[in-house]
């Protein structure tokens, strides 16, 4: 590449943003929605990645394990492949503008907006005291896109209310203080951009899904995943179909593979003879694609010193312009200067 293509490269690059919250352990929904668009456009965009670990407070949690997990979440991204020399990664809290931000946004955030964000309705009502963290929880959310010049956020369905949130939070501010922000859109991922949990293919497969059973975990072994397939909830039809409303579980394995593979689920339908083949050919697609992560990890976790220091690192890089957005913000809304 001559300097010249670099530098138009380089001027009209698309910037991604996507962050993943440290709580229960990562799980399939996370790698097929948010790590592997991440990683995948990471040398043809410029990337960031965040473990968004303030979002981890917005529900009761266990302060002994945070450091831990947000450390964990971390060493799973790197795992999963993430190059750190193009793709800053780092933790949300060690980069103070995401908090300075967030109140400015707050200013700009309506309390209807807010509470009607299907997640903190679903959150809250299984609740008995709700944190206040967890109203506010996507205005942070929009802060820490905004704050990047952000033009694409690849996440899973689930967050798509959110990113829209954040567009129009950026939308509003720049209409009523001047253009401060980038206003971003989503990016959801072609294939199972809602993986489903196995034991109930009607509900999100989460993180901290209830038991686990429906959910694969990115690190478990592979009889854990096989256990976990055979189980998985399907039908009595015995005929393999994508057909997501009337066949939700075997539309969900379908997808599992076909994210994994780089394929249709419709078109590989027809690779599967019946629910049992099924089951055991997504069984060794699911635990080939998480064999090198899985490898990479235990290396990795064995070296925890390396993995604080990508992510020091990562804030020390992100940090500047962050700063640089929040003062925009700052002087836009009439602050005076410090
Ligand atoms: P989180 O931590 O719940 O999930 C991380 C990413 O994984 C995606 N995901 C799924 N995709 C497909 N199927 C599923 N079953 C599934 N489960 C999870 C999520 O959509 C998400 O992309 N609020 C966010 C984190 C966040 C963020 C951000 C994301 C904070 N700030 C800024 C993007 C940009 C969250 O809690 O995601």
């Amino acid at each position: 590449m001559t300097p010249d293509t670099l530098a138009t490269q380089l001027l009209t690059c698309t910037r991604r943003y996507t962050g993943l919250t440290p709580s229960g352990n990562p799980q399939l929904g996370n790698l097929i929605g948010a790590i592997r668009p991440a990683i995948a456009d990471a040398d043809s965009t410029e990337t960031v990645v965040a473990i968004v670990d303030l979002h981890a407070l917005t529900v009761e949690h266990d302060a002994r394990q945070l450091a831990e997990r947000t450390l964990r979440f971390a060493t799973v991204i790197l795992a999963a492949g993430l190059d750190t020399r193009q793709a800053p990664l780092y933790a949300q809290s060690h980069v103070s503008a995401h908090t300075g931000l967030h109140y400015l946004l707050e200013a700009a955030t309506h309390y209807g907006e807010a509470h009607r964000m299907i997640q903190f309705k679903e959150k809250s009502a299984k609740q008995e005291t709700v944190r206040l963290a967890l109203l506010t929880y996507p205005v942070l959310m929009a802060s820490d896109i905004l704050l990047y010049d952000t033009d694409e956020v690849p996440v899973g369905e689930d967050q798509r209310q959110h990113v829209e949130l954040a567009r129009d939070i950026a939308i509003r501010f720049n209409r009523t203080y001047g253009d401060v922000f980038t206003v971003p859109k989503v990016v959801l991922p072609e294939v199972a951009a809602r993986i489903m949990d196995l034991t109930d293919p009607t509900r999100k497969m989460g993180k901290t899904n209830a038991g686990g059973a429906g959910v694969i975990f990115l690190l478990d072994r592979p009889d854990e995943i096989r256990k976990k397939i055979s189980r998985a909830v399907t039908d009595s039809r015995n005929s393999v179909a994508y057909d997501p409303d009337n066949q939700p579980g075997v539309s969900n394995l379908l997808s599992i593979a076909a994210a994994l593979t780089g394929t249709d689920p419709e078109l590989i339908a027809g690779d599967f003879a019946g629910y049992g083949a099924l089951k055991s050919g997504v069984t060794d697609i699911v635990v080939e694609a998480l064999r090198p992560l899985q490898v990479r990890y235990a290396e990795l976790s064995a070296d925890p010193t390396t993995v604080r220091g990508i992510l020091a690192d990562g804030a020390h890089r992100v940090a500047e312009r962050a700063d640089r957005t929040l003062n925009r913000a700052r002087t836009a809304i009439g602050l005076l200067p410090a």
